[in-house]
């Protein structure tokens, strides 16, 4: 088991610069994901860790060591990759096992760890198969099978499941959760999906364009994004932001007034109000019509049903405020169609306020 820190490392590939100033820890047994759109730095940030592509200034340490000029084979790095890189000529079982023949392990540890991990991933019945006679789920879990036998001090994934259908990668998480409550290697994953994000990691890291945006739990960035990138990044639908003016006590949104508290702001507000973008999830709306309880909640009043989703127990409403549109997420009760307009209430407390320069959230306590 071991520790991972990024300290001041960035990156050059000849004249651009792809990683910025990268700090970035990652504790004994813990699983952080990596998560970004494309070209944004993540797999860079991989092969650095793994040794695949050099340091341009900073360090890597591994359990306080700087790794920077340590080969690949002498890292203790586990990678399994989106692509699998299965040996084609060779079985299931000498794939997992090949890298431990090469270090030469005993007879008596390599069918140990292979029995362990072949019922872990349920592959005792394929041993035998190459892995063209294998499902894109079985490849990756072989794949998984070749890193777990290791017994790395690291696990890093690039990816893994991006290949596969919804369904099978909703089943390959719950695989990697259940590997790594089982043995605790402490992980690095990459991915551009949120959800895999969300239900992976311990703690998130949110990249853009080589910086890292924001690093907190799944919860926290969901709860607590600290720009309009991440809210609008984390979470699906994303947030809706839209254009507002925020005044002393109140907010305003396409003409209608809500009490807003100036308190919840961290700077202040003029008196004749300050544009901003207001955000909120539209997990967090509800239909007037079905309020359960007396909580305080702010209405937003006529607003128009433009395209509504179907997703099973809930509906993804595609609406119309003014000008600008907005999702919210209502449940089967809400019958309100296409053309109609309905009232749709919130916990202010649950919305943002950001600022429309630096995209920051102008929001206390963020
Ligand atoms: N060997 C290379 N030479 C030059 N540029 C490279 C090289 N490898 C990557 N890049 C560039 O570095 C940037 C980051 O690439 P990287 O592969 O880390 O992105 P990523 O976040 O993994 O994206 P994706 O989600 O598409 O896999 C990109 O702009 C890419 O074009
Ligand atoms: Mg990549």
């Amino acid at each position: 088991m071991a520790s991972v820190r990024f300290k001041n490392v960035n990156k050059w590939f000849g004249k651009s610069k792809v990683l910025h100033n990268i700090n970035l820890e990652i504790k004994e047994s813990e699983f952080v994901v990596l998560v970004g759109p494309s070209g944004c730095g993540k797999s860079t940030t991989l092969r650095l860790l793994a040794g695949l592509d050099d340091i341009t200034e900073g360090d890597i340490y591994i359990n306080d060591k700087i790794v920077n000029s340590l080969e690949p084979q002498h890292r203790n790095i586990a990678m399994v990759f989106q692509n699998y890189a299965l040996y084609p000529h060779k079985n299931v079982q000498e794939n997992i096992v090949f890298g431990l023949k090469r270090a030469k392990a005993s007879k008596e540890l390599i069918k140990n760890r292979l029995d362990k991990a072949s019922i872990m991933l349920q592959l005792q019945d394929l041993l035998d198969r190459k892995p063209a006679q294998l499902s894109g789920g079985q490849r990756q879990r072989v794949a998984m099978g070749r890193a777990i036998v290791r017994d790395a001090d690291v696990f890093l994934y690039d990816e893994p499941l991006s290949n596969l259908d919804a369904k099978l990668r909703s089943q390959m998480r719950y695989e990697i959760r259940r590997i790594h409550r089982e043995y605790q290697t402490t992980s690095l994953y990459v991915t551009h999906d949120q959800v895999e994000a969300m239900t992976l990691g311990d703690r998130v890291v949110v990249m853009k364009d080589g910086f890292i945006e924001q690093e907190d739990s799944p919860m926290a960035l969901y709860l607590k994004p600290k720009n309009i990138f991440v809210a609008n990044f984390i979470g699906a639908p994303s947030m809706n932001i839209l254009d507002a003016t925020l005044y002393p006590g109140y907010i305003e949104l396409e003409n209608q007034r809500m009490p807003f508290d100036k308190h919840r702001v961290k700077k202040a507000i003029p008196s004749n109000g300050e544009q901003v973008k207001f955000g909120i999830r539209p997990d967090f709306f509800q239909d007037e019509q079905h309020i359960s309880g007396s909580e305080s909640l702010t209405t937003l009043k006529n607003v128009q049903v433009d395209i509504v989703e179907p997703l099973g127990y809930d509906r993804e409403f595609n609406l119309k405020l003014g000008d600008q549109m907005l999702k919210a997420r209502l449940d089967l009760r809400t019958e309100a169609q296409e053309g109609e307009t309905i009232n749709l209430c919130f916990d202010m407390n649950r919305a943002h306020v950001f600022d429309i320069e630096s995209e920051k959230n102008l929001t206390l306590g963020i």
